[in-house]
């Protein structure tokens, strides 16, 4: 493996080999699998899980890894093609990132979105950009429109869950936060659990639809895998026999680039606080799913959070499960 970049390049056959992989390496470990190999781990925005859980993976099957931030960094990193440095930053990308790739035999990059052009970040133009200065095999740690480890990762916890691929019903939901967030993991999550074969419910209110480009190519793979896609701002329609909600923020596309239109439309909505009364329509075994990290009162109460329907924290144990299946296919061969 070269490119762990879009679950959508893997079919189902591989998806389900990763995850065999993943169950057996909890199993079974081999604490000496990739002895000797380093991984570089760049991180261009904030990070808990990804940072630690890349890191305890590598430490799981013998290997290393050292993480870069611009926080760590003595020199200020330069992001921008053609500038002329002479303000703070001191260093740019085209230099380090080559340079830290060649310490490792494979490189993780998470880079920003620039929630500025939608195009832009629809073509995942700022990692693109990154991954063409390096050499090395490429693990996307998120980026503008994809984290393939946090859906490979969730797929496992639905598995886990014994949540059906045929018939299951996943509710992707907008939820209220006071920042524009990036569509990465929402689109990431509307991919897999169309990918996965489930029946897909997007709600979300007006004005936050999901680009057109992410609903069609859920539709293409729920067609494929025998599942389906619809989209609604109603939310008894919504969760009516859902078997999971995966909850998440992100910026109004209608506004996409414009913080303060974006924040007149999102200020109406503070009511979309994931509570009990939400999952009166689901099934009554109804999950709840995030990403993390998620703001307690303000995206889900902290009865959904602290009782039996949320898997947040084994969901985020599987990011390592997962990235350990995938660093061994792509570092061990
Ligand atoms: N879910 C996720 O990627 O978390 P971090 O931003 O903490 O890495």
């Amino acid at each position: 493996m070269k490119r762990f970049n879009d679950l959508t390049d893997f079919d189902a056959q591989e998806i389900a080999g990763l995850l065999e992989l993943a169950g057996r390496l909890e199993r079974l470990p081999e604490p000496h699998a990739l002895e000797g190999k380093v991984l570089s781990l760049l991180f261009l925005s904030p990070s808990l899980r990804t940072l630690a859980s890349f890191q305890a993976a590598m430490a799981r099957l013998g290997g290393g890894s050292f993480v870069i931030s611009p926080e760590m960094s003595i020199h200020g990193l330069e992001a921008r093609p053609g500038i002329v440095m002479d303000g703070a930053a001191a260093e740019h990308v085209r230099e380090a990132v080559p340079v830290i790739a060649s310490y490792g035999d494979a490189i993780g990059i998470r880079a920003f979105a620039e929630r500025r052009d939608l195009d832009e970040d629809l073509a995942d133009t700022e990692f693109e950009n990154l991954v063409s200065l390096v050499d090395v095999p490429v693990i996307n740690m998120e980026s503008a429109i994809q984290h393939p480890c946090q859906s490979l990762a969730d797929w496992k916890t639905l598995d886990d869950l014994g949540i059906p691929a045929e018939g299951g019903k996943f509710v992707l939901s907008w939820a209220y936060h006071p920042l524009a967030l990036p569509l990465a993991v929402p689109a990431a999550a509307v991919r897999m659990a169309s990918q996965r074969g489930m029946d897909v419910t997007v709600l979300r209110p007006p004005g936050f639809e999901l680009p057109p480009p992410v609903m069609n190519q859920a539709r293409r793979l729920a067609a494929a895998s025998g599942g389906s896609v619809t989209e609604t701002d109603d939310r008894r329609e919504a969760m009516e026999g859902a078997h999971v909600i995966y909850a998440k923020s992100w910026s109004s596309t209608l506004h996409y680039g414009d913080r303060p239109g974006d924040q007149a439309l999102r200020e109406e909505l503070l009511g979309w606080c994931v509570d009990e009364p939400w999952f009166e329509p689901a099934r009554e075994d109804c999950r709840f799913m995030h990403c993390l990290p998620v703001r307690r009162g303000v995206v889900v109460a902290d009865g959904i959070l602290d009782g039996p329907r949320s898997v947040v924290v084994p969901q985020a144990r599987n990011r390592m499960l997962a990235q350990m299946a995938v660093l061994y296919r792509m570092m061990k061969g």
